[in-house]
Parts: structure tokens; sequence; C-alpha cells
């Protein structure tokens, strides 16, 4: 499969340098992103798993180079995007967009709905009538099931709810039908009657439109219906990959058994079943170890090489990889 974008040992770290540590008191460095590599290829969707504070939306950030990172590459159609140029950069943004977690990070409070979501086509699309521009705000806003368009288009973001602010800014990000799209959460804040049918439509407009996503969550379900790969990501790095079926019919690594087996069963009054990976036990400010596999304080295999070196990437299967030592 032809690769869309690649992700080439990516690492992220917050804090003080390591020079003024020392100085700086208390606070310590954070490795939010800690070597990730993969890729998604086009017309492929691909869903990222992790608990909460594992990086994900770091990982996200980076990617639209929203961040630096401390070191790594991310290539798109093959070049680096932190070395892009501007016209390079334009083209970009132009292909590239990512639905933020928090809607209220990527809506301006003082701006009508309608001048949030033709903004990118005041921007690449500046031919455009008015009288155009709002019917494709308006066919936009219905698609993700803002009916009738009207009564929303005109609002301010603070008269809406958290979910259907959500949708306006999915709605925003499908606008000049990207290549890439990368959804963090993106349907965290909807009523759970709602995510199903929203994955559903962001799904078919993905393979209408022959948009690669990079699906961010926390919910392994939602991350299966979604994806036709499956990335599971813990403090930083991918410790699994696999096409959906594999991962999550044969999961290989302690974590992602965790998970599964934490499903729970699905309730047909609610539709579907959404689990908080952080109900499902351990916590995510467990103090980063600097050697070994940061698994090892929750796993249930753990041996003695675990402790001593990071463990690569192992063959699992047909384009599965588990990064544990009980494979290699
Ligand atoms: N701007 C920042 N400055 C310092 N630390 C950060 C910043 N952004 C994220 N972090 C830290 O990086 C880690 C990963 O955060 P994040 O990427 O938001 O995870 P997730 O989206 O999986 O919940 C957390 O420990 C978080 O506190
Ligand atoms: S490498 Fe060792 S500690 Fe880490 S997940 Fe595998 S068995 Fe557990
Ligand atoms: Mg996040």
């Amino acid at each position: 499969m032809e690769k869309m974008i690649e992700v080439l040992n990516l690492r992220k770290t917050f804090g003080p340098a390591r020079s003024l540590l020392r100085r700086s008191g208390k606070r310590r460095q954070v490795e939010a992103v800690a070597g990730a590599s993969f890729d998604v290829g086009t017309n492929e969707i691909v869903s990222i798993v992790g608990e909460s504070g594992s990086g994900k939306t770091t990982l996200g950030r980076l990617m639209v180079r929203l961040l630096d990172p401390t070191s790594g590459e991310v290539r798109f159609d093959g070049k680096n995007v932190f070395g892009m140029n501007k016209t390079e950069m334009i083209r970009f943004r132009r292909n590239v967009q990512m639905i933020l977690q928090d809607p209220y990070d990527s809506l301006n409070p003082l701006f009508s709905i309608f001048a949030s979501v033709s903004k990118p086509l005041n921007i690449f699309e500046k031919h455009l009538s008015r009288r155009e521009k709002e019917e494709m705000v308006a066919e936009h806003l219905e698609s993700m099931g803002l009916k009738p368009a009207e009564q929303f288009m005109h609002k301010l973001p603070g008269e809406l709810s958290g979910g259907q602010r959500q949708r306006v800014s999915i709605a925003r990000a499908m606008m000049l039908k990207p290549k890439f799209i990368i959804a963090d959460e993106p349907v965290s804040m909807l009523d759970v009657s709602l995510r199903a049918e929203m994955l559903n439509r962001m799904k078919k407009l993905s393979r209408e439109g022959g948009t690669s996503f990079l699906f961010i969550t926390h919910d392994i379900s939602s991350a299966k219906f979604m994806g036709d790969r499956m990335l599971i990501f813990f403090r930083g790095r991918i410790v699994e990959q696999g096409k959906t079926a594999d991962v999550t019919e044969r999961p290989k690594h302690p974590y992602t058994k965790v998970l599964i087996d934490s499903v729970p069963v699905p309730d047909p009054e609610r539709g579907a079943s959404f689990l908080n990976i952080d109900d499902a036990g351990g916590s995510s400010d467990e103090s980063y170890s600097t050697s070994g596999c940061r698994f090892a304080s929750r796993c249930r295999f753990v041996m003695d090489r675990c402790r001593r070196a990071e463990p690569p990437m192992f063959d699992v299967g047909e384009e599965h990889w588990a990064s544990c030592f009980l494979y290699g």
C-alpha cells in the first residue's frame, strides 16, 4: 500500500532541558512520545488506542506540526514535515487536517459557526461566492447531523453543546476533502447514543472521499469499529500493531490483553459499549521507568530481562508486531 504519512522514531519531551533540570526544583521531564514509528496508507483508516496521558494528543499535534519534535520525522508524500518550506507548508495545511480533542481550542468563541467553518474556503477556495460557501457549509453541517443547518450556522460556539461543537469541528475538517485527517477523540463529548452514528458517518465520508484517517481514542471498541489497522499505544510507545481483526481476536502484548479483557459485553440498551481505559485499572501517573519494558510494573508475565532493556518489536503474525520479550 502506498504510504500517505510516515512517522519515524518520533520523540517529544516536555519540561526543562536536562542541563536545567537540577536548578528547576521538582519539575521533571515527561517523555510524552518516546520513539513512535508507523505509517498510514492511502485510503486507510488506522486507529490508535491508549489510556489518558499516554501521549496520543501530543503525537497528533506533532504530526500536523502544531508542535516541534525533540527528534524524529513525520513524512507526508515522502517529505519531512518539519523541513518544509512555505509553499510546501501551505499544501500540507490544505491536505492534512486535525480534529482537536477539545473543540473549544479550534472554534473562535467570537466567530459564528459559519465564519469558522467557511474559513478554510476563504483561504483555499477564494473564487467561491458567499452563496456557494453557504451551501457547502450547510451541506457539511447536515452531513454531521446538524439539521437544519440554518439553525446552527449563525450561532456562536458558546450557544452549542460540546457534542454539537465537536460535530462542527468534524464538518470543518472534511470541508476541503483533505487527503489525511487526524481525529483526536472526535466523539468523546457526544451522547453515547450518537457516537456510533457519527463514527459511521465519518467512516463513510472518508471512504467516499478517499481520505486517510488516523483515529485517536481511549476506547478499544470504537477503534475496532473504525480502523483497518490498530496501534496500541502505551506511555508514548506503540506496543502492538496489526490488522484490527488480528489485534482484537489474537492480541499478543499483555497490555492489549488487559484492554480487551476489560471491555464490557455490549449492552443492547446503549447500542454499543464504550470502555474508558482509565476505568480498567492502572494509573497513567506512575513514574516513567528509564530502562526496561514500560509495562513491567503492571505485567503479570514480567521476567528479569524485562527490567534490563526495552523490548523491540517482534514479529507475531502476518503484518502483526508486539513489543514484548514473550515473543523474542
Ligand atoms: N504542553 C505540555 N507541557 C508539558 N507537559 C505536557 C504538555 N502536553 C502534554 N504534556 C504531558 O505529556 C503527557 C501526554 O499527554 P497527552 O499527549 O495529552 O496524552 P493523551 O492525549 O494520551 O491523554 C502527559 O503526561 C501530559 O501531562
Ligand atoms: S516485555 Fe516483559 S514486562 Fe513487558 S509486556 Fe512483555 S512480558 Fe510483560
Ligand atoms: Mg488526548
